[in-house]
């Protein structure tokens, strides 16, 4: 795992901002995995301002969700599209058809999870695939478990999860849905590269055990360890846990190799 440590989000933002738009040139047909929640907001904020310095051409991207809610239409203004599409594809040339949600609307929610993983593998497979963390280190919403899920799937929501998400529904607990679907682990972990993003204290602990902790499936994130081509970007208050030994200083952020 390759950590790199910013003084703040918005350094960390540009830095992966300055990455994404140098995979897009160098390989156009760019498949993308992208996640949703509060710490990506920088992230494509920097995107969208590179785009409008013409940096960037999404004409012939495809992109992948995460996840997304159960029950609601991706027109709801809490739905997963519905916040992609307000803080990324519509300020940017990616053509609808190529952004790709799980829907939580379709009536057999198992046949939309194959026809969603049958859709990645079509598209040659996840290039880079973008991910937050959850206070519990969850990913996607592969909650701590006993047992974790490979492949896309029908998750029901930790009350925690569903807390975290409430600010996407006006802050009313209720309205927020029982269910998502989800990648799985192994969807994930078949991406050719990962960058996990993570900022603030809040995330400080689990970012610790993620990173030197034991590979466990109580700890989604953890799991990252397994992987060859990953790395973590934070921010001073989300690495403030981490052991400083083997932090040495490079362009672009501290560097950590583990
Ligand atoms: C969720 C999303 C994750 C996200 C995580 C962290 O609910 N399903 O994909 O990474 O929470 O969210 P935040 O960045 O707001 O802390």
């Amino acid at each position: 795992m390759k950590i790199r440590i910013f003084r703040t989000e918005e350094q960390l933002a540009d830095a992966l901002a300055r990455c994404v738009v140098q995979h897009l040139q160098e390989q156009p047909k760019l498949v993308l995995g992208l996640p949703t929640g509060r710490t990506p907001l920088p992230l494509y904020r920097a995107l969208v301002a590179r785009h409008a310095k013409g940096e960037s051409d999404y004409s012939n991207v495809d992109t992948f969700n995460l996840d997304e809610f159960v029950g609601i239409a991706p027109s709801h203004p809490g739905s997963y599209r519905s916040y992609m599409s307000e803080h990324l594809f519509r300020h940017v040339n990616v053509s609808r058809r190529r952004t790709h949600f799980l829907d939580g609307q379709a009536k057999d929610l198992d046949a939309e999870c194959a026809r969603f993983e049958d859709r990645i593998l079509r598209a040659g497979g996840i290039d880079l695939q973008i991910l937050g963390i959850g206070e519990n280190g969850h990913i996607g919403f592969n909650e701590p478990a006993a047992e974790l899920s490979p492949w896309s799937h029908l998750v029901k929501l930790t009350l925690a999860s569903r807390r975290a998400n409430a600010g996407f529904f006006g802050g009313k607990l209720t309205d927020v849905p029982k269910e998502a679907l989800s990648m799985g682990m192994s969807t994930i972990m078949h991406a050719r590269s990962i960058v996990l993003m993570a900022t603030g204290k809040r995330k400080a602990e689990i970012i610790a055990k993620t990173v030197s902790g034991a590979i466990t499936t109580r700890i989604p994130a953890s799991l990252l360890q397994l992987h060859s081509k990953v790395e973590i970007l934070l921010d001073e208050d989300a690495a403030s846990k981490l052991r400083s030994e083997g932090v040495v200083t490079s362009r672009g952020g501290r560097v950590h190799e583990r």
